[in-house]
């Protein structure tokens, strides 16, 4: 399997089997980003949240792929309005695609879309555990704050290997913040996502890896650069 990093908070899976699974796709707009959106593939889009630079370049891609979104209830049904194929699902709940599963869980943030009219209502923020067929989990929270719940729900019940968590404060965790949840989640591994993309989410995540890996003895830190660099697991 790998995972790779287009920056901000969107990856890209590539299942050993071939699928590939994209994660809050902000391609043309995300200043960190050096992938061209024209370079973009992918079977299926996972959207944490409706926020532009979550959705980001969801109905293109869709567009130009076919790729069907999964979402919240609230997103999949935007989505189908604009005429691209979409599934619903919502916290707690699971999709199966061919041998992967898709667990969507909760995330404590706010959530819409920005359309011509205003923002639209886009319920509730979410994050998702995706089990491959090897067995591997990983976890992209999305854009959250830490809660309880990561340690009891996440980590205990789900016990990711990989975690993909927000690092910017200002709208999510901070730094200090991941490295707790890094330490309740308990993983072998956590990407930091959700910084340098803008002025106010601006962190070091050399300090966050610091950080974390002296608190957490077996956790790495593996920090990707935004033109698509992966790690293979
Ligand atoms: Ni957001």
């Amino acid at each position: 399997m790998k995972i790779k990093y287009y920056g901000h908070a969107a990856f890209k899976i590539v299942t050993n089997d071939g699928l590939q699974i994209l994660i809050d796709p902000f391609i043309s707009g995300n200043p960190q980003c050096q992938v061209p959106l024209e370079e973009i593939s992918t079977d299926i889009i996972l959207v944490t949240h409706g926020h532009q630079d979550h959705l980001g370049d969801t109905l293109e891609i869709a567009h130009k792929t076919g790729a069907q979104t999964i979402a919240t209830a609230e997103i999949a049904t935007f989505v189908e309005k604009q005429g691209f194929e979409a599934v619903a699902m919502n916290k707690g709940g699971t999709v199966v695609i061919g041998d992967v599963s898709i667990t969507m869980t909760d995330a404590k943030h706010s959530s819409s879309i920005e359309t011509a009219e205003g923002p639209e209502y886009a319920g509730e923020p979410g994050g998702f555990i995706i089990k491959l067929e090897d067995g591997k989990k990983i976890f992209h929270a999305g854009d959250t704050s830490l809660f309880g719940d990561m340690k009891t729900i996440i980590g205990d019940l789900y016990k990711p290997d990989i975690s993909l968590l927000p690092i910017g404060d200002k709208f999510t965790m901070g730094p200090e913040e991941a490295s707790i949840a890094a330490g309740w989640l308990q993983s072998r591994i956590i990407i930091p996502m959700y910084y340098n993309t803008f002025p106010e989410i601006e962190q070091d995540p050399e300090f966050f890896a610091k950080i974390t890996e002296e608190e957490n003895i077996g956790t790495k830190v593996v920090i990707l650069n935004s033109e698509g660099e992966y790690i293979e697991e």
